[in-house]
């Protein structure tokens, strides 16, 4: 035998040494759900470890974060039923403590890089990430709603918007919008091929997001398609947008290997709720080992082709590389 692959797995450093794909903490993005209120840490039970914060506590959770090298987050809220509506206008209310959180954050840890959640569903007395107008999701009278909240965002001291909703035609108008406000610095991670997936049901618990009537077919990709993605890419690369996401990740890793090689632009993917939910289940009964299990997910997310990637493992593997 003249070829012998076994030759380079032989010692720890020499595996290390040809190791193709390396995962930095500094490529993870943490996700955190926020509530209005004082002293609240609700444990969002399908995704367990993971908590309802309210300021306070979300100022500890990313002090402690960073000591681990942790400093990028995206930051959802789960906003009370009596102040959802059908315009969802509490989002750009100078009272929304969404934004007074990301503004204190930002204030106490300039070093953070802080995302947002551009969608209409937390703030929605349908659920749905579009303005319903009978019974419809009306897609250009969504666009004004999803570039004022987007401003006060940029405004509250977001670095990063993440549009979530998949209406055509939203980063540009989000462009556009932060442009003229003067936010011009401010980035867009689009949420490029985002599917109707199975797999938000732990995050929608979190929020209590879920629409009230319908799905979101008519707006989020069918699971099925590939090619279509493309088009989103396109779209939303001449929009403007700074980053594409793929979003499930683990169920969707051929579709982050097609816009890595489609576009020069950095590719997120969003490791979603029930994807982590399901390992952490298979962990807690004893089935996998989370320590060994948890790493190689995350680097196969890598290996895909994500340069970014939203996981709410992200504080674990801080903790297990620290260590
Ligand atoms: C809302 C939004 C969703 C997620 C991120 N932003 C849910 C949805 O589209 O229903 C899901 C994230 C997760 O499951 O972790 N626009």
């Amino acid at each position: 035998m003249l070829i012998r692959p076994r030759r380079n797995r032989r010692s720890e450093s020499i595996r290390s040494m040809v190791q193709e794909t390396r995962l930095d903490v500094s490529q993870l993005v943490y996700p955190l759900f926020l509530v209005d209120g004082k002293g609240i840490k609700n444990e969002v039970s399908s995704l367990p470890g993971n908590y309802r914060l309210s300021m306070d506590e979300a100022l500890r959770t990313v002090e402690e974060c960073l000591k681990l090298n942790l400093g990028n987050f995206i930051l959802f809220p789960s906003i009370a039923e009596e102040l959802k509506d059908k315009r969802a206008t509490y989002s750009w209310n100078d009272e929304n403590f969404y934004l007074k959180v990301a503004g204190s954050i930002k204030r106490e840890f300039p070093d953070t890089t802080l995302i947002s959640d551009v969608a209409m569903d937390p703030y929605s007395s349908d659920g749905h990430d579009g303005y319903v107008i009978e019974g419809k999701i009306d897609n250009d009278k969504t666009l004004p709603i999803l570039a004022n909240m987007a401003v006060a965002q940029a405004q509250a001291g977001f670095d990063i918007l993440g549009p979530s909703d998949m209406m055509d035609g939203r980063v540009r108008a989000i462009r556009e919008a932060l442009d003229d406000a003067g936010y011009s610095d401010t980035g867009i991670m689009s949420y490029t091929a985002k599917y109707a997936s199975a797999f938000y049901g732990p995050f929608r618990d979190a929020l209590d997001s879920a629409p009230k009537a319908g799905d979101k077919k008519t707006y989020q990709m069918n699971p099925a398609n590939k090619r279509e993605a493309l088009i989103e890419a396109d779209l939303d690369a001449a929009e403007g947008a700074d980053f594409l996401m793929v979003k499930p990740a683990l169920n969707y890793l051929d579709v982050i290997h097609l816009l890595r090689e489609h576009s020069q632009l950095p590719i997120a993917a969003y490791h979603v709720s029930g994807e982590c939910a399901m390992l952490i289940a298979a962990c807690q009964k004893g089935w996998l080992n989370y320590e060994q299990a948890m790493p190689e997910v995350l680097l196969s997310i890598k290996r895909a082709g994500a340069d970014v990637i939203i996981t709410y493992f992200a504080r674990d593997y801080a903790a297990l590389v620290k260590r």
